[in-house]
């Protein structure tokens, strides 16, 4: 037997591209499936010249397809194309923002889109999947660290449609035994492969805090504005679990080769964990830092002087979250590694590689 192949949706995404990176270094061969909604052709070139060029993976493929989740005939396609092993499911919308403003549209990609894949692969016998959830579907922790058994609650569509899906996951699982479906809640990915040649490029102005503050840094935008210094935190800022890119890409690989432990024939290095059925992982550090905390560690680090403004709060914002990140430890192996020094340089040297032309708001 070949090694194992993955499908991977969402690969031309910030977290799809670093995992595709991840998984082919450690020996799988990968099938991408994106629709460039959020991306475009120019990252799976990427993937192809770091995987190739700097990385020297000349073993394993990177297929691409061009294709929407939400396609079950492409899908299909793909499936009877390549004899696949599992399903990394990355693809989707992800702004909390947007999402109050095109709830339909939310539904439709991020359910409409998981149900069409699971359809296709039950059609097609594959019983392997890693569903990318969010910390958003603890909503208001109760304690923290967050442990995985803490009470769920959506604030936004997004998070709504996220957690609907972590359902639809948790029926069809109970329906169908013999499948391992692994649900893994993000906390906040930042950074970028150390190469600086994949990273991430949101849409428009960036949502989310570390896009926000290299594309200051570069000059793209006149100011960081803090939301919010009177929370009850240490220095008044929120907290957050951030956790490096590549460490969470990092984390899939160790959560399919647990799943694919029970392949006859695992021609990879022979993994030490396996877990069956469905289960939930919090991918985080296990830490919090504070929003002042990373734009210093990021002005320190890299040597820029941020201009930021403390403003108004953020409408829906938490004061803290961070996860318990032992579960992963214990049933996987895995943990972070990388601290916020690397997550600030990498994402700043992935900044300085764009050019400015790559703006697209
Ligand atoms: P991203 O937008 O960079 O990547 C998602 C990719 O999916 C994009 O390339 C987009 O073009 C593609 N896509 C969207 N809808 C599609 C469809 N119907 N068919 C095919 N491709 C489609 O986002 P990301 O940050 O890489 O997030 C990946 C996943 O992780 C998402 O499901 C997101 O909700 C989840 N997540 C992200 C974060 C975060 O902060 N980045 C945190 C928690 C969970
Ligand atoms: C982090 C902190 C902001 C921007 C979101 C989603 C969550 C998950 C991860 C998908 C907050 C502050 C931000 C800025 C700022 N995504 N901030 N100025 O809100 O923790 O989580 O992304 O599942 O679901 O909600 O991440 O990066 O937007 O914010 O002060 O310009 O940075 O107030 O405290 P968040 P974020």
């Amino acid at each position: 037997m070949n090694a194992p192949t993955l499908l991977v949706t969402g690969a031309a995404g910030f977290i799809g591209s670093h995992t595709v990176i991840e998984l082919l270094t450690a020996g799988f061969q990968v099938v991408g499936v994106d629709n460039f909604s959020n991306s475009d052709a120019k990252a799976v070139d990427r993937i192809q010249a770091l995987k190739t060029e700097v990385l020297d993976l000349r073993g394993v493929n990177f297929k691409f397809y061009k294709a929407d989740v939400r396609d079950a005939k492409a899908l299909e396609e793909i499936f009877k194309t390549h004899v696949v092993h599992g399903v990394i499911h990355f693809a989707g919308l992800k702004a909390v923002g947007e999402s109050f403003e095109h709830p339909l549209a939310y539904w439709e990609n991020n359910v409409g889109g998981t149900m069409s894949l699971l359809k296709v692969m039950q059609e097609q016998n594959v019983k392997n999947l890693v569903f990318s959830s969010s910390a958003t579907v603890y909503g208001i922790p109760e304690s923290l660290p967050i442990k995985e058994e803490a009470s769920t609650h959506a604030f936004s569509p997004y998070g709504q449609t996220k957690l609907v899906c972590e359902h639809l996951l948790e029926d069809f699982a109970k329906a169908n035994k013999d499948w391992n479906i692994s649900l893994l809640r993000y906390f906040n990915p930042v950074g970028a492969h150390e190469s600086g040649l994949i990273g991430e490029l949101p849409n428009g102005v960036p949502n989310n805090l570390m896009p926000y503050v290299t594309q200051v840094a570069a000059g793209w935008r006149d100011q960081l504005s803090i939301f919010g210094s009177d929370y009850d935190t240490p220095d008044g800022t929120c907290i957050r679990d951030f956790i490096h890119v590549v460490d969470l890409a990092s984390g899939h690989v160790a959560a399919v080769q647990a799943m694919l432990s029970n392949l006859e024939t695992h021609p990879l290095n022979a993994p030490k964990f396996s877990i069956n059925g469905l289960n939930i992982f919090n991918f985080g550090t296990g830490y919090g830092v504070s929003v002042k905390e990373l734009v210093e560690t990021f002005e320190s680090v890299t040597g820029q002087k941020l201009k930021h403004a403390f403003v108004e709060r953020r409408q829906g914002d938490v004061p803290a979250v961070f996860a318990d990140a032992r579960k992963a430890k214990e049933f996987l192996g895995w943990e972070a590694k990388k601290g916020v020094d690397q997550m600030c340089s990498d994402a700043w040297k992935w900044q300085l590689n764009l050019k400015q032309t790559e703006v697209k708001a």
